[in-house]
């Protein structure tokens, strides 16, 4: 439910004039177009935005306002959903496994390249899409993201070596992607990523036309803004290893949604060392388990602050299951009291598209706020 009445500066100004009883989804617009216009500034290339990181329309439409004109899509509803909104938008399908139907729904939507990461996925699209751009997707052991991304997708480099020599023989336009892994917070690791990317083109003796050097740029997650520049430094530096140049792709999801969005949550309960809330696992804090607890404040009703000494506490989600609880112990003030609302930070991104109604909960309305 989007709400229409005049727009509040701030989380904590609609706090206090409305209350929160169930959970609130701050957005600020102003912030998405802000991080769309920096990362199309400093990153150098073409900058498509990973729809599965926030597929709202309101941030689709805020990230194109701040220059963002290509979409890397995972499926024929985010294909849908681009081609609804802007229908000249570049779209880029980097599921690197995709059926028959799938291929052709992105083929009547005109995408425009595709990655791989294996013999087969690249036959059906020489078959299905000849003459388009494909990327083979590569990985490498190295570290620096909240988890590895290399465990699903992602050919070994010598598997990449033979991949990309096949692209180049179907005719195929080559391109070389890779993905370092969420929330990387080591610009080395893109560093690492592209030195490897010019050798598998020498190897292979392929010239490849795009790199695209994926997503998993940080956000300021531990509360500290992330400053993108030695990301990109680090990458244009490593571009040198190649001796032709390729234009330069990425696609972030993460860092241009997440710090665009604040999330209230009232605390329902509390019992001596635990409390419940009126969201969890299952719903806006589904990254908790795999990304840690997001920064958060604790408020009293009119919106003042706790300021209690952090006391360590087991915090759950609304549903019946015990697996809905915020990981580890959680630090709340001691003065927490039941109505207080939690409001988490940088809940932009793996939120809108994530949350379920499990046990009719993981529903809110949506605000839009000016600022964070
Ligand atoms: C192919 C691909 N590109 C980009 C992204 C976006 O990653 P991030 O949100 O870490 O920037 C993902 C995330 O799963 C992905 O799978």
């Amino acid at each position: 439910m989007l709400d229409h009445t005049r727009m509040a500066a701030d989380p904590l100004d609609w706090m206090s004039r409305h209350g929160v009883d169930a959970p609130v989804h701050f957005r600020a617009e102003a912030v998405l177009v802000a991080q769309a216009k920096a990362f199309v500034r400093g990153f150098g290339g073409m900058v498509t935005y990973a729809v599965k990181a926030n597929p709202d329309e309101a941030v689709l439409r805020a990230l194109a306002a701040g220059g963002v004109t290509g979409f890397d899509v995972a499926s024929p509803e985010e294909i849908a959903l681009v081609r609804r909104l802007f229908p000249r938008a570049a779209l880029h399908y980097n599921n690197p496994v995709r059926s028959p139907a799938e291929i052709a729904a992105g083929l009547a939507a005109g995408v425009a390249s595709w990655s791989v990461d294996e013999a087969g996925e690249l036959e059906k699209l020489a078959r299905l899409a000849p003459g388009t751009e494909v990327a083979v997707r590569f990985k490498l052991p190295v570290a620096g993201a909240a988890y590895n991304f290399g465990e699903k997708f992602g050919a070994t480099p010598d598997e990449a070596i033979g991949l990309l020599a096949r692209v180049a023989a179907r005719g195929l336009t080559p391109a070389l992607t890779f993905h370092v892994g969420t929330q990387c917070t080591d610009p080395s690791a893109w560093a690492s990523y592209v030195t490897e990317a010019a050798r598998i083109a020498a190897v292979a003796g392929v010239t490849i036309a795009r790199l695209n050097v994926g997503g998993g740029f940080p956000s300021a997650r531990g509360g500290v803004a992330i400053d993108l520049k030695p990301y990109f430094t680090a990458i244009h530096a490593a571009l040198s290893a190649f001796p032709i140049c390729p234009a330069l792709v990425c696609e972030p999801g993460r860092a241009l949604v997440a710090d665009a969005f604040a999330h209230a949550v009232p605390v329902k309960a509390l019992r001596p060392g635990r409390a419940y809330l009126a969201d969890g696992i299952y719903g806006a804090l589904s990254e908790a388990p795999s990304m840690g607890v997001p920064r958060f404040s604790v408020h009293a009703p009119g919106g003042a602050a706790r300021q209690g000494a952090a006391r360590p506490t087991a915090v759950f989600g609304p549903t019946c299951d015990s697996l809905d609880r915020l990981p580890g112990l959680v630090p709340l003030p001691v003065d927490t009291a039941p109505g207080d609302v939690m409001l988490f930070r940088g809940m932009g991104a793996y939120v809108t598209g994530v949350s379920t109604r499990f046990n009719g909960y993981g529903d809110w309305r949506t605000v839009s706020v000016a600022s964070l």
